[in-house]
């Protein structure tokens, strides 16, 4: 059996931790579309808020979720706010189409 240093093995118990970390973020809800703030940053690859997704779609700009993504282009970068994005895009196109 070889030995490991100390500090060696202290480097992999935080890389484990890091590694392990986004796993339980994934894991976390998502928050209710319809109580987020205009500011809430929906899109971090792309900076797109909240407030941006309303806009376009009370504005008649966009009436879908292929709307709003070439609108906005959220949801173009590594996709993990997609989920969240149509939640929103679901609720604004409800209050849309309810008035
Ligand atoms: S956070 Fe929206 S595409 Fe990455």
């Amino acid at each position: 059996m070889v030995s490991q240093p100390a500090s060696r093995l202290g480097s992999l118990e935080a890389l484990r931790a890091q590694l392990s970390a986004p796993a339980a973020a994934a894991d976390s809800p998502r928050p209710d579309a319809a109580t987020l703030a205009d500011e809430f940053l929906l899109c971090h690859c792309t900076n797109v808020t909240a407030g941006e997704v309303r806009e376009v779609i009370q504005s008649g700009e966009a009436t879908s979720f292929d709307d709003v993504q070439r609108c906005t282009r959220a949801g173009d970068g590594c996709g993990k706010c997609v989920p969240l994005l149509g939640d929103l895009v679901v609720v604004e196109l409800n209050k849309v189409t309810t008035r």
